[in-house]
């Protein structure tokens, strides 16, 4: 239900318009507040009166037609808004938007709104697959925008196409499970390990491996949106991290296992997926090394296996581990999982175009106590990350909030 939320509705020119009134409706019988602002293309295709009937709110569409002399509306429907839904989008729309524009009140209250934004595109195919708008659609899914994709189907232009706009009661489940998901693991403390540990060997040299912190920084991107408290201890990354985690920079194993030490006690959920180094040298030179003969030997030892440390301590945390193979991927994945004490291991058989180190993607095959959980096919890091902590928080839910 979407009971005491507060959600903006942009409708758009395009004539997917009148399906702007179905959907006003259906959010406000599932309890939102909504407040429609109308372009003025929009009103070609809809009444604001009918808009107005079915929010029970006034409708707005020339920014400067200001009504409530204590506010400036624009501001103030922004500040106070939860959600921006956007259906539907036109092309136009979405070239404003992602260009920064502000000359009518829907596009102005986008760029004052600091809430998160859901855009329903709807147009003909053509232009939905129009270089600029696919530029554009890419740049505002790299600044969070979501979308909801248009179906395919009979289009008014006369094209049986994508472009589409989503049916009013898909928008609507789509809205419920985001504003949903945004309690999943509310309250929960969430610890993430990223990215690969640095072994010394001198001032200037030292062992690390090719692990980019893209899959830690997309789990803990995942957990903020649904709602938990994240901090992240993070290695050598190539990534940038996400914004709002309580970020702890460390550079070897063992700063990485005194950190995380550190942390556990208050932890509910650790889920470690850096790419820790097993060896390190014996001896760091304080001083750069110098050539000498064709040969050098280094000498290194063991590490201390963290997830294995933290899987000794176990008392309420959930812990996930993380596993690399190139080979009996479900074999070794249950060897760790039952030798580290872990609550699921995370296996992906790096040897896969798309799985694994630096890129994008992954195709990870998740273990719990039993054997497999799940098989996910390749997909975003991201998509990975929401996918796990789905599942971690419904392991959670059904253990009454602590661990199995
Ligand atoms: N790990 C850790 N501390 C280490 C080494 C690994 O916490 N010193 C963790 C990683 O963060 C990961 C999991 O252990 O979650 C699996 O890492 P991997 O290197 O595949 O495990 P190993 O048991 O070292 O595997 P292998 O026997 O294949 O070397």
């Amino acid at each position: 239900m979407l009971k005491g939320k507060s959600i903006i509705l942009g409708i758009t020119g395009g004539i997917a318009a009148y399906k702007g009134a179905a959907l006003c409706s259906k959010l406000v019988q599932a309890g939102a507040n909504v407040h429609v602002i109308m372009t003025e293309s929009a009103t070609k295709f809809i009444t604001p009166l009918t808009l107005q009937t079915l929010s029970r709110n006034p409708v707005y569409i020339d920014t400067f037609d200001e009504r409530d002399p204590a506010v400036v509306s624009h501001i103030h429907l922004a500040d106070h808004a939860d959600l921006i839904v956007i259906a539907p989008a036109t092309a136009n729309a979405i070239a404003k938007l992602a260009g920064g524009h502000a000359d009518d009140m829907l596009s102005t209250t986008l760029l004052a709104a600091t809430c998160p934004v859901l855009i329903a595109p709807a147009m003909n195919v053509h232009m939905y697959e129009h270089p600029a708008v696919v530029h554009n659609l890419e740049l505002l899914a790299s600044r969070g925008a979501m979308f909801i994709e248009p179906g395919t189907g009979q289009l008014a232009c006369g094209y049986v196409a994508k472009g589409r706009l989503a049916e009013p009661e898909d928008i609507v489940l789509a809205i419920q499970s985001w504003f949903d998901s945004g309690s999943k693991l509310k309250g929960k403390r969430l610890l993430v390990t990223a990215g690969g540990t640095m072994e010394r060997l001198d001032p200037v040299r030292y062992l690390t491996n090719d692990s980019s912190g893209k899959m830690g920084f997309a789990l803990a991107e995942a957990a903020l949106l649904m709602g938990a408290d994240v901090t992240l201890v993070a290695g050598r990354t190539t990534a940038a991290p996400p914004a709002g985690v309580k970020l702890i920079r460390v550079e070897s194993a063992q700063q990485m296992l005194e950190a995380v030490t550190g942390l556990y006690d208050d932890m509910d959920i650790v889920v470690k997926s850096a790419a820790v180094a097993d060896y390190r040298a014996v001896q760091i030179s304080d001083h750069k090394l110098k050539k000498n003969g064709e040969k050098l030997v280094l000498e290194l030892e063991r590490t201390t296996d963290i997830l294995e440390t933290l899987g000794q301590k176990k008392k309420q945390q959930f812990l996930v581990g993380f596993a690399a193979e190139t080979e009996q991927v479900e074999q070794y994945a249950m060897d760790k999982l039952r030798r580290k004490n872990c609550d699921l291991i995370v296996a992906n058989d790096v040897s896969k175009e798309g799985a694994g180190f630096n890129g994008d993607t992954n195709i990870v095959q998740v273990f719990g106590e039993k054997g497999l959980v799940a098989a996910l096919p390749l997909l975003s890091k991201r998509e990975v990350a929401a996918r796990l902590l789905d599942l971690i928080a419904a392991r959670l839910a059904s253990s009454g909030g602590k661990r199995e």
